[in-house]
Parts: structure tokens; sequence; C-alpha cells
């Protein structure tokens, strides 16, 4: 399928169809499409580089699509491809590829999409938010619903906030797997706490035996849920200290007795 050259073209969508479909833009074209919609399309190819050039393409869309296939590994043939495309749209505004069963991004994808604003990846299999995500900022909609999320890291949370108080930020995370243990106590916090507009206050979360409560809960009862945190810390601190003066009384010891030898 080739997009003209000064087409009027601008919403294309051909989700779900079953033929090999590769999508070549008209080099150097300015053709005028906003919209491209590409869900289910894992045989799509976006072949001959150089002659995609997806100028002004605002939103994508390329949901339920089988794009692990594509990611993984990053040396493949597609997924050079798809690095190649990625970083030709650079006007693009909204990124939905929600269902794909993905749980990394390749390296520095958003480094030139300084106009993205809404990125969903909802239904994917992400175990923390991926790093790369840092390169937006212009971010005003981050959708991670159904992943498979513990927590927020601490850096994510610092630029969420930052994001925030530059633009507003709204992040949906319902639905994730996280956890509420003695090492998760800042992201706990952090969800009670921050000004960011989240879907929920209290999402599901999971403790050491396994009982499911909701952060909320758990901010709550921080004390008596969390209370054996602080005495894991002291003891291991305890015994740390207690252990490192009996190696220096027995140090000591010997030096003592064997004094006139090393005399
Ligand atoms: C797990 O721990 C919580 C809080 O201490 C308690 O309320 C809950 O009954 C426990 N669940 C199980 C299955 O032991």
């Amino acid at each position: 399928m080739l997009i003209p050259e000064a087409s009027n073209f601008k919403y294309l969508d051909i989700s779900f169809g079953v033929s090999l479909v590769g999508l070549l833009f008209q080099k150097n074209s300015s053709h005028n499409l906003e919209t491209l919609i590409l869900d289910g399309q894992y045989h799509l190819t976006l072949d001959q580089e150089d002659l995609i050039d997806s100028g002004k393409i605002k939103t994508l869309k390329w949901r339920d699509a089988h794009l692990h296939f594509a990611i993984y590994p990053a040396e493949n043939k597609f997924s050079l491809m798809l690095q190649l495309f990625f970083k030709k749209l650079e006007y693009l505004e909204h990124l939905d590829m929600s269902k794909n069963s993905i749980w990394a991004l390749p390296e520095n994808v958003f480094r030139k999409m300084e106009y993205l604003s809404e990125l969903h990846l909802a239904g994917n299999l992400f175990q923390s938010i991926p790093p790369q995500i840092m390169d937006l900022s212009n971010i005003k909609l981050l959708d991670f619903r159904q992943n498979l999320l513990t927590t927020l890291e601490r850096n994510t949370r610092i630029w969420a906030d930052s994001m925030n108080q530059k633009h507003g930020l709204s992040i949906l995370l319902t639905d994730n797997a996280f956890e509420c243990k003695c090492n998760n106590l800042d992201f706990i916090k952090w969800i009670n706490k921050t000004k960011d507009n989240l879907d929920s206050r209290s999402y599901k979360c999971r403790l050491v035996n396994g009982t499911l409560i909701t952060v909320q809960e758990a901010y709550e009862r921080m004390h008596d849920l969390f209370s054996h945190c602080e005495s894991s810390i002291w003891l291991t601190v305890a015994s740390t200290l207690l252990s490192t003066c009996f190696i220096t009384a027995l140090l000591l010891f010997t030096y003592y007795s064997k004094r006139w030898k090393i005399c």
C-alpha cells in the first residue's frame, strides 16, 4: 500500500487485515496522514526504510498485534525496521500499543518524540515502568493498566511528579501486581501522597503472606502491618555491630597474648 505524494489521506485504518500488507510512504512526500491504525497487524511490513517518511502522523494505534515477536530480540530484522519506523514518528502525539505481550521497549524509542502526550501500554507484561519513558517531556497520560508492575521505582516517581508539576500527569495503574512489602513502603506512601492524577488510590497489593489488600489500607495500617520491618533492620544493625565488636576483641586479645613474641 503506497501512500502517494500530496494525497489528502488523513485517516488510514487497516486493522485486522489477513493479507501481508506492506506500507510505503512515497519518498520525501508531503502526505497528510495523521492517524494510522494497525491493530492486529502482526505481518505488516514497513520495509524499504528509506521510503518510510512518516511525516505528520499524530496518532498510531497498534494494539493486539503480537508485537513481542517484533521487538525481541532487538537485533532481528523486523525489530530494526520497527526502531527506524519509530525514529521517524517525530510528530506523534498519541501512541497505543496495548495488548501486545511486550515486557520491554526498543532502546531510545521515545528520544525523538517530543510531542507525545498520551501513551497506552495497557495489557502487556511490564514488570517495571521502562526507563525509556523518561525521555518524554510532554506526556500527560500514561496507561499501564493490566501489567505486572510490582512497584514504581524511585526515579520514575520523581520523574512523574516533575511531569505533573510541569503540565499535569494522569497515570492509570489498575490491575497490576503491586507488592506491599518492607522494601516497598516508599511506593505505598507515594501512592497516598502524590498530587499526580491517579485512576485510584486503592490499587490491590499483595502482602508477604499472600493476602490481597489495597495500597490505601496498607498505608492506613502501616504501623501494625510493617512494624516488623524496622525491627528487622535494627536486628541486622545490632548483629553487625555485635559481630564487629567480637572480632575486634578477638584481635586485641590475640595481640595482647602474643605481645612479647611480636616485640
Ligand atoms: C496475612 O497477614 C495479614 C496482616 O498481618 C493478616 O491480616 C492476614 O490474616 C494474613 N493472612 C494469612 C492467610 O495468614
